[in-house]
């Protein structure tokens, strides 16, 4: 069990400057998803080789994972994906960088880490703050996905985000896979091990209005 990276730590205040839509991508036009919390970015290069008319960003708190990343991006040339390193948070609460709340068509949050004791619950990356800054800049119709193995962690999520009420929860939602950042579905590492041992999955979807 890897020691979960504290978030909150004076470490991650300082972010890296992330370039501007045309410097990040081929085509900036594409629309963007970000997956939160995206370790080694293993998801994100299977989805970016196979949607390519998708662009995609991911952002991580372990800077090893991000330079590795970086590293195997330059390596196979491809421009329709870009990893960050920092706290997720930060980075969105940085005015600099809210055009991509401003541009993204989706964001998903899988598996983030649980921070299971009360006193810790503040270090878990969906806080009321953050959800309310991307209700805020978000656009009508798009859309965040949350995804999880922890019940609690969860309910948590999905309190957090219904209590917002520019997000509404959205029914039926094998229905939107198709159309969305993830048409095959394709699983993150997370999400292959749970399988694997057979443990209950929950997810939601939700839209800004
Ligand atoms: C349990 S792992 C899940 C990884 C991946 N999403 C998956 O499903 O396989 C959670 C990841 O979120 C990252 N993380 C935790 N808090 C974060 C934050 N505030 N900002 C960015 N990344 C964060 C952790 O370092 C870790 O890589």
């Amino acid at each position: 069990m890897r020691q979960h990276v504290n978030p909150l730590s004076k470490h991650f205040h300082e972010i890296e400057s992330i370039p501007s839509l045309h410097e990040l991508f081929e085509n900036p036009e594409l629309p963007l998803h970000l997956d939160i919390g995206c370790a080694s970015g293993d998801f994100l290069f299977e989805l970016a080789l196979e949607n390519t008319k998708w662009n995609y960003l991911g952002i991580e708190i372990r800077e090893k994972l991000v330079k590795n990343a970086k590293s195997k991006l330059r390596d196979i040339g491809i421009r329709n994906l870009y990893f960050a390193f920092g706290n997720a948070n930060n980075i969105f609460k940085n005015p600099n960088y809210k055009f991509l709340i401003d541009y993204v068509s989706s964001i998903s949050f899988n598996f983030p880490d649980p921070w299971y004791k009360n006193k810790h619950h503040k270090r878990r990356v969906i806080q009321p703050d953050l959800i309310s800054l991307l209700s805020n800049s978000m656009r009508k119709e798009s859309l965040v996905f949350i995804k999880t193995d922890v019940k609690e962690l969860f309910d948590y999520m999905d309190f957090t985000i219904s209590n917002n009420l520019n997000f509404k929860q959205l029914q039926n939602i094998d229905l939107f896979y198709p159309e969305s950042f993830n048409p095959k579905n394709i699983k993150t590492n997370r999400e292959k091990y749970v399988m694997e041992k057979r443990l209950q999955i929950f997810e939601r979807i939700y839209i800004k209005t």
